[in-house]
C-alpha cells in the first residue's frame, strides 16, 4: 500500500487506518481511495477486529479530493471513473468507524469524517466544504450528511461560502464527539475504540445499523427495525453472557457469537 498504513491491534480488537500522503495533505486520489476501500473491507471481514479508527496526521486529516487529478477531466470521464462509488464501501462497513481528525478536514476530507460514525477532533481541526471556491460542489455526501448533522442554515452557509469552521464550532453544531489537545487526539480515539470493542460485536453491529436507520427512514419504520434487531440479539450467546454476567456480578466476556 502506497498511500495508507494499516495497523491491527489484534488483542484489543482495533484496526487503525492512517491516511499517508502527508506532502499533499492527504488529498484523496483514486489510488488512496481504492486502498482505503480494500482496507475497510479486510478489517470488516476480520473476526479479530471490532472497531476501526481512521486518521491522518497533525496537519491534515485530508484536504479533499485530489484537485490535480480531477482538474482536466471531462464529465463523461468523471462518470466512467465514478470515483464516489468507492465511498459506498465506507458506508457499508458494519463495524463502527471513528475518525480521529487533526488539522484540515476539507471537501472530501470533511465528507470522509462525516461518513464515519463518530469524530474525535484535535483543537486544531478545521472542517469545511470549499468546493464552491473551485467551481464545483460536494460530491460524496456533503450536501446530505452535513445538512443532517448541522441543519440546513449552517450547511447552506458552509457549502455556499466554503468557510471553514474550527473544532469549537463543530462541537457547538453537534457533529463531533469531543475536542482534545493535539497531542492526544489519536489516543482519545483509540480509547473510545477500545471501550466499544469490549462490548458484544453482534450487539454493536445491530445497534450501529439501527442508529443509521434514523437518518434513512421515517420514525415508524426506524422503530420497527430497532425492535426486530433487539429481539434478534436474544439469539446471540453474547446476550446470554452479558445478562448472566450482570446477575453474577462479574465482567462479561463477549465472543461475537
Ligand atoms: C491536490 C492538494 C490538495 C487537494 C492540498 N494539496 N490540497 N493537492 N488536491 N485537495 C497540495 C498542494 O497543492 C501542495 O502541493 C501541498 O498539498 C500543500 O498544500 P498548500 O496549499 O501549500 O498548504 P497550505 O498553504 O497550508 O494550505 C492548506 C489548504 C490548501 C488550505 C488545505 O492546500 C487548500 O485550500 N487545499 C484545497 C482544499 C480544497 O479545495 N478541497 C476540496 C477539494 S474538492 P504542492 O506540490 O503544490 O506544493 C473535493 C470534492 C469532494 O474534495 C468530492 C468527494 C471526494
Amino acid at each position: 500500500m502506497n498511500f495508507i498504513k494499516v495497523i491491527e491491534e489484534q488483542e484489543k480488537h482495533i484496526g487503525l487506518i492512517q491516511l499517508n500522503r502527508p506532502k499533499e495533505l492527504n488529498a484523496l486520489n483514486l489510488e488512496l481511495m481504492g486502498e482505503l476501500r480494500d482496507a475497510l473491507k479486510n478489517l470488516d471481514n476480520n473476526n479479530q477486529i471490532r472497531v476501526i479508527v481512521i486518521t491522518g496526521n497533525q496537519k491534515a486529516f485530508a484536504a479533499g479530493a485530489d484537485i490535480k487529478q480531477m482538474a482536466d477531466k471531462s464529465a463523461i470521464e468523471m462518470l466512467q471513473i465514478d470515483q464516489f462509488s468507492t465511498w459506498d464501501q465506507i458506508r457499508k462497513t458494519k463495524k463502527p468507524i471513528i475518525a480521529a481528525v487533526s488539522g484540515f478536514a476539507l471537501g472530501g476530507g470533511c465528507e470522509l469524517a462525516l461518513t464515519c460514525d463518530m469524530i474525535i477532533a484535535s483543537e486544531t481541526a478545521k472542517f469545511g466544504q470549499p468546493e464552491i471556491k473551485i467551481g464545483v460542489m460536494p460530491g460524496a455526501g456533503g450536501t446530505q450528511r452535513l445538512t443532517r448533522a448541522v441543519g440546513k442554515a449552517r450547511a447552506m452557509e458552509m457549502v455556499l461560502t466554503g468557510k471553514f469552521i474550527d473544532a469549537e464550532e463543530a462541537m457547538k453544531y453537534g457533529f463531533i464527539n469531543k475536542i482534545v489537545p493535539v497531542e492526544k487526539y489519536l489516543d482519545e480515539a483509540m480509547n473510545l475504540a477500545r471501550s466499544i470493542a469490549q462490548m458484544s460485536p453482534v450487539a454493536t453491529q445491530l445497534a450501529k445499523e439501527s442508529v443509521n436507520r434514523a437518518f434513512e427512514t421515517h420514525l415508524d419504520e426506524g422503530l420497527h427495525f430497532e425492535r426486530k434487531n433487539f429481539y434478534l440479539l436474544f439469539a446471540s450467546e453474547d446476550q446470554k453472557e452479558g445478562m448472566a454476567a450482570f446477575v453474577e456480578k462479574r465482567a462479561p466476556d463477549f465472543q461475537g457469537k
